[in-house]
Formats: C-alpha cells, structure tokens, sequence
C-alpha cells in the first residue's frame, strides 16, 4: 500500500505558480476603478468584469455554465469533443497555455488530444481569481501525472507580455471571454498576444456567435436566478474589499441584448434612491432610482468579423469550427 501511494506522488509533479496580482496590486486597482467609473457623472456607472470572479463568483460561474438557458459551455464542449484532434494536430503544440482558465473543465478535452499525439509536456493555466486558479491547477495536475503545471496569477489585460516563453505554445482563450472585452480593448488584447507569438505558434478562440434575442435573453437572464446572484455578488466583493455597505438585494439584475453594439449588457438596476458608503475611499455613491451600473459586456459575433479581427493583429485563421447548430465559434488562427 504504502508503495504505491509514494510511487503515485513521484508521478505528480509540483504545481509550480507564478504571480503577477497581488492581493495589494488588486485592491489599488479596484479602489481606482471605483474612483473612476462609479463617479457622480459616470453614465452608467461601470465596473470592469473581472471584479465578478473572487471564489464565490468563480463557483456561481461554474454553476452557470450548467443551467439549460446557458448554451455556450455545452455548445463549445462539443466543439473540442469532435475536433480536439485536429486542434492537436494542426497547432503541433506542447504546451497549452489557456487565459480565463478558471475551472479548466473543457480544457481536459484538448489535453487529451495533445497527450494523444504525443506532444503534451506542459500546461499553464492564466487566471486573475488566485485561489481558484491554484485549486484548478492542482486538480489538473493530479489528473495528468507527469504534465508540468506551471500557474499564472494575471491579467489578460495588463500581463500577456509576461507569458511563459519556453516550448511549442498554443494559446486558448475559451467559453466566448473574448466577449467580455470591448472592441478597443479586444483590438489590443489580439495585438499584444500577436506580439509575443512566434511565428506557428497560434490562439484557439471561442467565440458565442449572434442569435435571437429571446435566446440571449433567456441564457443571461436564467430562470433559477443564478446569473443574477453572479451579478450582485460584485456588490459583496465591494462591501469585503472596500468596507462599502451596498445591499444587494436593493439592486435588480437585468442582462439585455444592446442591438447596436451587439452585445449583452449584465446591468444592476438600483431599486430605490440611495447612498452607498465607501468608508476606505471617504466617499458615497449616489444611485437615482432605476440608475444602472454596468458590470459587464459579452459581444456576439460573426465569424467572418471575429477572422479580420484576428488577421488584423498579425494572427490568420487557419481552421474554424462551429457546433451542429451554429451557436459557436472555435477559431485556429497561426501567427506567421
Ligand atoms: N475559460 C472558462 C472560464 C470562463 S469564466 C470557461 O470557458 O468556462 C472567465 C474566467 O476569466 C474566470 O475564471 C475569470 O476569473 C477570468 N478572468 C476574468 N477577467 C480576467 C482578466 N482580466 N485576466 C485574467 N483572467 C480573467
Ligand atoms: C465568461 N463569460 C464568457 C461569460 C459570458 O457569457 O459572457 C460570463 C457570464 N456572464 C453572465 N453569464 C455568464
């Protein structure tokens, strides 16, 4: 007994994790962007969408990604379960860095594949919520004994220059967070990836692709009130870091499709007029009956519109997938 539990742990090799957030780094951040996009004049208040992934909020997304109304997860999943193999293939990569890695669940898929033909040596999963990142890791690395999982504690936004360099590196950016970028930010993000690939090296990108309203209304909008409990957990991460005293139920959760910019917008609708204190920052916030604080976007797409984003950053499309129904998009593009 005793020997193999120890032959079982020579086989796992240690996570090892790299960090570039810092809880300290973290709260300036979100102490700025509260300054900034909660102001008095600010139409709407904004907050950016990483602020919903502490602990809580990365499990109540998890718990999204399996309600009926919510196709995305289900729709990329069978993407990877048909075309893995030929993600394998066609990218030659040994290492598999993947942004937004949060639960890595997909990810497994494409790890499989990599292992399958022979050239899996190293995974590197890239998160800002720290602590469920380190518990993905470790459960990716107790499944794959021999893989070398190197964690990165970062912002997309701000640390793709700190990538790791070594190895055969295909970058994926899964379950349609490119979506969550705005289109200046989503521009950059492809240019400042681009610049740090080599040529061959690419990104496997998903993409949730334009549909009826009723359906985008329906999978942000879920019946079981998850996605809005995702929503108002925000408001419990300003309340912990910032000493702030919002009610959460005194906020409405609302996700409707903006038409023009293509996007779904998650709104918290304030349902009464009412002062926020922000002790820490020596502020209130002022919230007018009805006012709105927007806390995220997630951009639908085209797939010929997601090929000249990515061509314009230097990054060409080498093959692209959907589902059986047509809901999503996994985008190979290769840099030269
Ligand atoms: N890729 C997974 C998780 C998507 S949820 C899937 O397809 O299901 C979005 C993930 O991106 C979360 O884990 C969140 O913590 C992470 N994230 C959000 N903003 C980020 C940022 N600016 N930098 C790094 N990670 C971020
Ligand atoms: C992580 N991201 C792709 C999700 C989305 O669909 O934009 C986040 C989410 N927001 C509400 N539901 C899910």
């Amino acid at each position: 007994m005793r020997h193999r539990a120890w032959a079982g742990l020579e086989r796992q090799a240690p996570v090892t994790v790299e960090v570039h957030v810092r809880p300290g780094d973290a709260l300036r951040a979100l102490r700025a962007e509260v300054l900034a996009g909660l102001c008095g004049d600010c139409r709407p208040k904004e907050l950016s969408p990483k602020w919903l992934y502490d602990e809580r909020g990365s499990e109540l997304f998890d718990e999204i990604t399996r309600l009926p109304e919510y196709y995305p997860t289900r729709r990329e999943r069978e993407i990877l379960e048909a075309h893995a193999g030929d993600i394998a293939r066609a990218s030659g990569a040994d290492t598999l860095i993947e942004l937004g890695s949060g639960s890595s669940e997909k990810t497994r898929l494409l790890l499989d594949a990599m292992r399958g033909a022979g050239t899996l040596r190293r995974f590197v999963p890239f998160d800002v919520s720290e602590r469920f990142l380190r518990q993905s890791a470790e459960a990716v690395a107790g499944e794959y004994p021999g893989l070398r999982v190197h964690a990165v504690v970062g912002d997309f936004g701000l640390h793709l220059g700190k990538l790791p360099r070594r190895g055969r590196r295909l970058v994926a950016f899964l379950g349609g967070t490119i979506g969550n970028l705005k289109p200046p930010e989503r521009a950059r993000f492809y240019s400042e990836l681009a610049v740090g690939l080599e040529p061959g090296e690419g990104l496997l990108l998903g993409t949730d692709l334009l549909k009826s309203r009723e359906r985008l209304f329906a999978a942000y909008n879920d019946r079981a009130g998850v996605t809005a409990a995702f929503n108002r957990n925000v408001l419990r991460v300003l309340n912990r870091e910032l000493g702030a005293d919002f009610e959460p139920e005194a906020f409405e959760h609302l996700a409707p499709f903006d038409e023009e910019n293509g996007w779904v917008e998650m709104r918290l609708i304030s349902t009464q007029p009412q002062a926020v204190k922000l002790p820490t920052l020596k502020r209130y916030v002022n919230f007018a009956e009805g006012e709105v604080l927007r806390t995220e976007v997630s951009c639908k797409f085209r797939a010929e519109q997601v090929e000249a984003e990515l061509a314009a950053a230097g990054l060409h499309l080498t093959e692209r997938w959907t589902d059986a129904a047509g809901d999503f998009a996994l985008s190979l593009a290769l840099k030269r």
